[in-house]
């Protein structure tokens, strides 16, 4: 954030370490789009359940309500709901490459974009594949997404972060569930935002949160994972200063990963601290509020939750018109990155805003009750034909499992 609030560019903006030509062409997010769930569970109705004074929700956490995904919605709808819209714009001509992020994997050979692939009708002449390293996913997706761009500038890759965030019953993590999809086009001269080359690394080897195969539901330590990710802000963030990114004065934004919004405000309070800055607390809720629009009402949607986050911030009333965003990734486990993006004049004409603000309007408002059974569904492992209920209004259905296939369908 620019202190004085000028439009302050980095120091060597145009070189290689922030300039995002690198001499050459400009790469980004030529465009961006979500999709969630059918139904959302207000964080009333598990107050009331819990016995929760409803203040740590709201206030504590920064949650309002968690998206709660229908039982024929999985990772696999949410992907195609989201990038179905930025085909049907773009066209797949150009789409060569499909890589979908996720965390909540429906298969372990398998890679959930194959089926996206399907339902969105794309060519076979196209590459797709799994990304996994916790919430960090999708970050990883969009540099490697960069790398083939680069490559061959006429092609774009389909960048997909779908998840479903699933604790236990009953757990203080249950507070912090979600689901979302988002789908970002990467291209050469994008319409929305260019990416900047430099970038700060930093992985640990930390046990904050995770999940073996045999469980659906997370493992989380929760006040480790808050000191994991405090570090990996730090970490990535020196990084980043090493390999000459630009000073946080230049930042007109900041976009953190969300597990829940009032983490975004601990992770800057932390980065102001770090450099030495003075943390004002109206201040730091100036530069955060909006990015937490959507993540408060959808709750984590842990690869999915940054461009959530990303996709408020633009589609929020200041106009960010060249000026720079940084951008925090984390997954637990853990690897962060802090990178940064310019915002490309015009681009308020390529948003999306009237489609993601009705994704989360048209969910349908459940109760305590109905979200703890869609919580405990599971099949049979025994291979026989299972319908599913048919309870989405979403574009796409998980319509059966059947001899352990997954069976998708347009509704
Ligand atoms: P908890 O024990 O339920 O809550 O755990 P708490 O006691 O720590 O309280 C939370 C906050 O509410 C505190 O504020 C309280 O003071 C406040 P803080 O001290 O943090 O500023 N509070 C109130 N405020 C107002 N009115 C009240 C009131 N009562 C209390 N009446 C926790 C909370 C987030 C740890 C838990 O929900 C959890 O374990 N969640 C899952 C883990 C998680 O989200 N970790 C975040 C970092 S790790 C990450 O981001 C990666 C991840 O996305 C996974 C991935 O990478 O794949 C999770």
């Amino acid at each position: 954030m620019s202190a004085n609030g000028n439009h302050t560019q980095g120091g060597n903006n145009g070189s290689n370490a922030t300039g995002g030509t690198g001499g050459a062409i400009a790469v980004g997010i030529e465009d961006l789009s979500f999709a969630t769930t059918e139904y959302v569970l207000p964080h009333t109705e598990l107050a009331a359940y819990n016995g929760t004074e409803i203040g740590k929700y709201h206030l504590g956490i920064g949650q309002q309500s968690m998206s709660v995904p229908a039982a024929d919605e999985d990772i696999v709808t949410m992907a195609a709901a989201a990038a179905a819209p930025i085909v049907a714009r773009h066209g797949a001509g150009r789409i060569r490459t499909v890589i979908l992020a996720t965390e909540s994997s429906i298969d372990q050979a398998k890679a959930a974009g194959v089926y996206a692939h399907s339902l969105l009708g794309l060519p076979a002449a196209t590459r797709v594949v799994e990304l996994k390293q916790a919430c960090y996913g999708a970050t990883a997706a969009l540099q490697f997404a960069m790398g083939l761009v680069y490559r061959n500038p006429s092609e774009q890759v389909l960048v997909i972060a779908s998840d479903v965030s699933k604790y236990d019953l009953d757990s203080p993590g249950e507070a912090t569930q979600g689901a979302a999809a988002a789908a970002i086009l990467v291209g050469a001269n994008p319409s929305l935002l260019r990416i900047e080359p430099a970038s700060g690394l930093f992985t640990a080897d930390v046990m904050d949160f995770w999940r073996p195969n045999y469980r659906d539901t997370a493992l989380v330590d929760g006040q480790e994972s808050i000191s994991a990710y405090l570090q990996a802000v730090e970490g990535s963030w020196k990084d980043y200063s090493e390999q000459g990114g630009r000073s946080l004065e230049d930042f007109a934004a900041f976009c953190y990963h969300q597990p829940f919004t009032k983490m975004a405000y601990k992770a800057h309070r932390h980065l102001l601290h770090y450099c030495g800055h003075p943390v004002e607390n109206d201040e730091v809720a100036r530069v955060l509020e909006p990015t937490t629009t959507y993540n408060s009402v959808v709750g984590n949607s842990y690869t999915a939750s940054l461009y959530l986050g990303l996709a408020a911030l633009l589609d929020s009333d200041a106009d960010l018109t060249d000026r720079a965003i940084g951008l925090l990734s984390y997954g637990s486990g853990s690897v962060a990155e802090f990178f940064a993006a310019t915002v490309v004049p015009g681009y308020r004409a390529h948003l999306r805003t009237k489609a993601h603000r009705e994704a989360i309007d048209r969910r349908k408002p459940i109760d305590h009750a109905t979200y703890r059974e869609l919580h405990q569904r599971s099949f049979p492992t025994d291979g026989g034909d299972y319908p599913v209920p048919a309870q989405t209004s979403g574009p796409y259905r998980f319509s059966a499992l059947s001899g352990h296939k997954r069976i998708y369908e347009p509704r």
